[in-house]
């Protein structure tokens, strides 16, 4: 059965959450299980990340209920039959489930429609968080009687600013969750990864080690794996290439803990063991910007403005090595740099790995003080806030060569006095780097989670020999 904190920190931040509602009924469901290809052959169940943080529970069908008003908390749970024992095993039952995470009521779920209905006679709100999954979203309606566009549209953005102000900062426990599957899985699947690159082989290869590393401790993968030498395709899911001497291979992946939090991690490995000068340039540029962000965060500093700097640094290394040219300031300010850095530094991770992404993006990552920008490239930065000591981000720079990118472009004249599309000719086929770790915000600054997973161009050379 599923590993919870203890009885005690759930209570509390079910106290917390009641205490940021005005009143009414919070409805916290757990998510059922969703079928592949027929009902009874099922994809691996993942609970609810809201319900987890809440409740810890980890199985399929159950609800929580809090009643702002009288304080009454209680879980909603199937009751077994004879044949879910034959088909299960003993299942533990529901009361002394719930007991550990300090719910002491329980009711089948069979009688969750009639608690919601009596709610709603009365006048009383429910308050429940965007549903993200169809099945979902077709057990609000029925639960609560209303459309499908009713309920896609009625979630309450009270319970979703109260969700998010508490799961954005993570306590030690948290913190010690993630980084121990970061040290024990992630950062092993990553030199594991680097050590069976090499020409011949296909992508699916080398996901196959690190999915199967992974399954091999119970740890569920975060996000399907990004394994590809065209870095430049920036979520690539398709593993069908055989990797050649000459390519870089970037391998972003990351797993989920017993307790489902997130770790991701990427970095990038030449296939032949050697980068090659072009390729070491690019590469330590990378890093840089990923070094020029490290030195600016802690808390009070915006999100934004160290994607700013990350950009300003790739601008100004870019017109070192020639493929730009003019003031870096003013070459991120009007966008430019997004030709080769299309996407946000990086993005809040805990419970999810985008974390309370089914919240909003914008409810997470922006407030009233930080707007999203609306500019090609930087509008996909998922987080823009302040940071606070607690946050866990992921830095993950990239630079990208799309040829059809570059092309549109380059037929545009876009940018013209900030892009040397001439010099650009000889990295058509480069492909892309990203580099990526996962940060907590500390009292003065930040911290890099785990033992160092290889990432200056020595480290990844070295750990590729064998
Ligand atoms: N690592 C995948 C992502 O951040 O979107
Ligand atoms: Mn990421």
């Amino acid at each position: 059965m599923e590993k919870l904190f203890s009885k005690q920190k759930y209570a509390d931040r079910r106290r917390v959450l009641m205490s940021k509602i005005s009143g009414g009924i919070i409805f916290l469901p757990g998510n059922h299980r969703s079928p592949m290809n027929y009902k009874s052959n099922v994809y691996r169940f993942r609970q609810d990340s809201n319900f987890l943080y809440f409740f810890g529970l980890d199985s399929e069908g159950l609800a929580g209920i809090i009643d702002v008003d009288s304080g009454e908390e209680i879980i909603f749970g199937p009751v077994f039959t004879m044949d879910d024992l034959i088909w299960t095993g003993p299942l533990e039952k529901i009361e002394d489930r719930a007991e550990k995470a300090g719910i002491k009521k329980t009711l089948p779920t069979g009688n969750l429609k009639d608690y919601l209905q009596k709610a709603s006679h009365e006048k009383r709100k429910v308050h429940y968080l965007p549903p993200y999954r169809g099945e979902r979203t077709i057990w609000l309606s029925e639960l609560l009687d209303k459309t499908v566009s009713e309920i896609e549209n009625g979630f309450s953005q009270d319970l979703i600013s109260a969700v998010c102000s508490l799961r954005i900062v993570k306590d030690d426990d948290e913190i010690q969750e993630i980084e121990s599957t970061l040290e024990n899985i992630t950062r092993l699947q990553h030199i594991m990864a680097m050590k069976n690159c090499r020409r011949g082989i296909k992508e699916s290869y080398i996901v196959g080690i690190v999915e199967g590393f992974g399954f091999q401790y119970d740890c569920m993968l975060a996000f399907p794996v990004i394994c590809s030498v065209h870095g430049e395709i920036l979520h690539n899911e398709s593993h069908d290439n055989t990797l050649k001497d000459g390519q870089l291979m970037i391998l972003d992946t990351g797993n989920e803990s017993p307790m489902h939090y997130a770790t991701d991690i990427t970095r990038t490995t030449p296939v032949s063991g050697k980068f090659t000068r072009m390729q070491a340039e690019i590469y330590n540029l990378v890093l840089e910007m990923m070094n020029s962000a490290f030195k600016l965060m802690k808390p009070g500093i915006s999100y934004s403005d160290v994607h700013k700097k990350a950009s300003e640094t790739l601008a100004k290394g870019l017109t070192d090595i020639g493929l730009m040219q003019g003031n870096p300031e003013e070459i991120v300010a009007s966008g430019a740099h997004a030709l080769f850095f299309p996407h946000g530094l990086g993005h809040q991770m805990g419970l999810d790995v985008h974390d309370m992404e089914d919240l909003g993006e914008d409810n997470i990552g922006y407030d009233n003080e930080h707007k999203r920008s609306t500019q090609f490239g930087t509008a996909f930065l998922r987080f823009g806030r302040k940071l606070e000591k607690g946050m866990i981000l992921t830095v993950e720079p990239g630079i990208y060569f799309i040829p059809a990118l570059i092309d549109l472009w380059k037929s545009e004249k876009k940018y013209e006095s900030f892009i040397n599309y001439s010099a650009l000719n000889n990295y058509m086929n480069f492909g892309g780097i990203r580099i990526e770790d996962d940060v907590l915000i500390t009292d003065t600054g930040n911290r890099i989670l785990g033992k160092p997973i290889p990432k200056t161009i020595a480290e990844v050379e070295e750990t590729f020999k064998r």
